[in-house]
């Protein structure tokens, strides 16, 4: 089986080449924004054509959500069109296309976990942009496995590491504490969409770990982990206030993983232990 990777120097992008690289079988191509820009159409059909791999998984994105609310255009351009651009290519080769997506398609208004059918109306322009991109995937694939994921943290810049460097310069620090989601492995994702790609279960899938906090809560545990000692401080959105909105609660139902027999998500604290006790 051939697999090509989009976005590999990205988070999501070096775990999944770790977890295919473990099945000899597998040839992976990856690659990374200067080996294939996703908004080139040109440069996407001659290495899909090119290559001709069995599948795709796009982890490429504009993933800064606060910088998507004034640069726009990029973000559709590679949220969007660029999601579009590998659709056709997989579709013309008859290729398998995984993209990837987010909770921020959602708006969060409402207190119960989302099913993979519950209706979206993201309220960001990275959330509309990333809904945009599941459309075009649908409309212009038939082999596709559309992913939403959440709150993902691995080998690059997330949460986690962001909170550990601020304990190195800070007393105290502020963190939300009205908005509720998953913090996501991506040893964890990386795992669900392999295992994935080898079916023909197509379709829309929540992959998340499971249970859920709030940043507050999640910014707790990981100093508790790694026995910080830090004053951290509960404030609502409107104290921390972003250029982005965010969805209040975003927690996503894993429903569709379940009902296939392909959730092996593991608790969300679970995880992060190991992250933190692996890598960091
Ligand atoms: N991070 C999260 O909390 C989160 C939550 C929900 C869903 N997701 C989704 O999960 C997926 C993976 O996220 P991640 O955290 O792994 O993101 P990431 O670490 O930011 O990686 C994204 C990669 O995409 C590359 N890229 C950007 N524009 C490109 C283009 N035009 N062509 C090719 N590559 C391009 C980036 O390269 P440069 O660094 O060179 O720009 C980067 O290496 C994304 O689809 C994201 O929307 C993420």
């Amino acid at each position: 089986m051939k697999i090509l990777i989009t976005g590999a120097k990205g988070q999501l992008g070096k775990q999944i080449n770790k977890e295919i690289s473990k099945n000899k079988q597998c040839k992976v191509i990856a690659v990374n924004r200067k080996e294939l820009d996703i908004t080139d159409t040109n440069s996407v059909n001659q290495l899909i054509l090119g290559n001709e791999p069995d599948v795709v998984i796009n982890c490429a994105a504009h993933t800064a959500v606060d910088l998507c609310e004034e640069d726009i255009d990029n973000a559709y351009k590679i949220n969007a069109l660029g999601v579009k651009n590998l659709a056709i290519a997989c579709e013309k080769i008859g290729a398998k296309f995984v993209q990837v997506s987010t909770d921020y398609v959602f708006n969060g208004e409402v207190n119960i976990q989302y099913k993979e059918d519950e209706i979206t109306c993201p309220n960001s322009i990275y959330g509309k942009s990333k809904l945009l991109g599941e459309k075009f995937t649908k409309e212009f694939c038939s082999r596709y496995f559309i992913v939403r994921t959440a709150w993902l943290y691995g080998e690059g810049n997330n949460f986690v590491r962001t909170m550990i460097n601020l304990s190195k310069t800070n007393n105290e620090l502020n963190v939300v504490n009205d908005q509720y989601g998953s913090p996501t492995s991506t040893v964890d994702l990386a795992k669900a969409i392999v295992s994935l790609i080898y079916t023909e279960y197509y379709g829309t899938y929540h992959a998340t770990c499971e249970g859920s906090c709030t940043w507050y809560d999640f910014a707790k545990k990981i100093f508790e982990i790694k026995n910080i000692d830090i004053k951290v401080n509960p404030v609502t959105s409107e104290e921390f206030k972003r250029p982005a909105p965010r969805p209040k609660y975003s927690v996503l139902d894993n429903f569709m993983l379940k009902l296939v027999g392909l959730n092996s998500f593991r608790n969300w604290e679970e995880s992060l232990k190991e992250y933190l006790e692996g890598e960091m």
